[in-house]
């Protein structure tokens, strides 16, 4: 291309159209979220979601990994502490200090600082019982619907805990009551066997 020519060629208006598209996309609907002023407000979250196979006492299992979890669920899942619809009496301290802005602004932040998801996330679930699971979480637990956490890599105790509170009601959300609530113990070990052996982008916040 000579730069005497007076006007651009087509293939150049197509490149600066390209550009332009890029530049001025729409932001995502989940865009309101700013990571870095989440990594300041997430500072008191670390004491425990940055401290690998750190545990929760009483009972004993340990505190989930958020790192790289799916940004929506992020919200969901703290703004149902703040309103007590999820119960964990320190979860639902700290998140009913936050305004709506920290709760999206944390979430992106914990949201961008996972790990790599694996590139060949398989489709098929590796055991009869996770098939169940799939068409939500993903075969080997890496969903990729926004608002399904990522099993794939969570903690084996977590899950269980999470999947035997979905079964006794004491967590409550109508879609999980229902998978749960036909799990036997033996069911709930080997399904949070299965996931938190999966490889996936979750893991312990970095300090
Ligand atoms: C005292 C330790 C502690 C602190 C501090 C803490 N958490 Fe937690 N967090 C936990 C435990 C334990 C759970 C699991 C509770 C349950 O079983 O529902 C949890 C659960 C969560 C979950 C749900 C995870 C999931 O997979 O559903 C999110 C999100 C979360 N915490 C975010 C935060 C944020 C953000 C902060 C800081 C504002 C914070 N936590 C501070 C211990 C802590
Ligand atoms: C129809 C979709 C769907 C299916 C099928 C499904 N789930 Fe879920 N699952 C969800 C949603 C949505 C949530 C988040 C619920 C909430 O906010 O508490 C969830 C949450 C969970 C959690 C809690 C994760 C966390 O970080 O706290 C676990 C564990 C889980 N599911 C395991 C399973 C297993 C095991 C199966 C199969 C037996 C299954 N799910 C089937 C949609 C589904």
């Amino acid at each position: 291309m000579s730069l005497s020519k007076p006007f651009p060629t087509t293939a150049g208006l197509r490149a600066l159209a390209l550009v332009m598209t890029a530049l001025f996309a729409p932001l995502p609907a989940n865009a309101a979220g700013d990571a870095e002023a989440g990594a300041k407000k997430a500072y008191t979250c670390l004491g425990c979601h940055g401290v690998k196979h750190y545990v929760n006492t009483y009972p004993t299992y340990h505190v989930p990994k958020i790192a790289g979890q799916h940004e929506a669920y992020l919200i969901s899942a703290l703004q149902a502490y703040r309103s007590k619809q999820r119960s964990h009496q320190s979860m639902q301290a700290n998140a009913g200090l936050l305004s709506d802005q920290d709760i999206e602004d944390i979430a992106a932040y914990f949201a961008s600082v996972g790990g790599k998801a694996p590139a060949d996330a398989s489709a098929d679930a590796g055991i009869d019982l996770a098939q169940t699971c799939a068409a939500c979480h993903g075969g080997d637990g890496n969903s990729v619907t926004p608002t399904n956490p990522i099993l794939a890599g969570q903690y084996k105790s977590y899950i269980k805990q999470a999947l035997r509170a979905y079964r006794s009601g004491e967590r409550k959300n109508a879609i999980m009551a229902g998978f749960a609530s036909g799990l036997s113990d033996d069911d709930i070990n080997k399904l949070a066997e299965y996931f938190s052996d999966a490889n996936g982008a979750i893991r312990t916040a970095p300090r």
